[in-house]
């Protein structure tokens, strides 16, 4: 049994929606626990930091738009299998094929607007929580 961290965003459409509970809520029933979270005002160095890896792809411009168009709830999650559970919990990235009773198969309706970001490995999850709460390192 693997216990792991993962990083957790709530993207501004989801907090616009004033469904940032419901959606820890979701984490927390699943038996995952919240280690970090806070609200976070997203530079634009911080968001091409985070999306680094998709520059040069056709969405990548407006990935930093969206990301950077409203406060966004950052979460550091913690527990068993924690990088495979959040993404089943949050479902399939395009909301249109998340299955329903996943997040985005709930709350969206557009890829470029999917409510929530989770790290996709162990290792991602460890720069991206580095990058995100680097108090946490301290
Ligand atoms: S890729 O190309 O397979 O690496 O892309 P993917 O890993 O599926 O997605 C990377 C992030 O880009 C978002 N995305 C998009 N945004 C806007 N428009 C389009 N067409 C689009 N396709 C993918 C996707 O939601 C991922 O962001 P995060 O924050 O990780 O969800």
């Amino acid at each position: 049994m693997a216990v792991e961290k993962t990083l957790v965003l709530v993207k501004p459409d989801g907090v616009r929606k004033h469904i940032c509970g419901e959606i820890i809520s979701r984490f927390e029933r699943k038996g995952l626990a919240l280690h970090a979270v806070k609200m976070v005002n997203v530079s634009v160095e911080l968001a091409k930091k985070h999306y680094g890896e998709h520059e040069g792809k056709p969405f990548f411009q407006s990935l930093i738009d969206f990301i950077t168009s409203g406060p966004v709830l950052a979460m550091v999650i913690e527990g068993n299998n924690a990088v495979a559970a959040v993404r089943q919990i949050n479902g399939a990235t395009d909301p249109l094929k998340a299955a329903p009773g996943s997040i985005r198969g709930d709350f969206g309706t557009c890829i470029d607007e999917n409510i929530v970001h989770a790290s996709d490995a162990p290792e991602t999850a460890a720069r991206e929580i580095g990058l995100w709460f680097p108090e946490l390192s301290d």
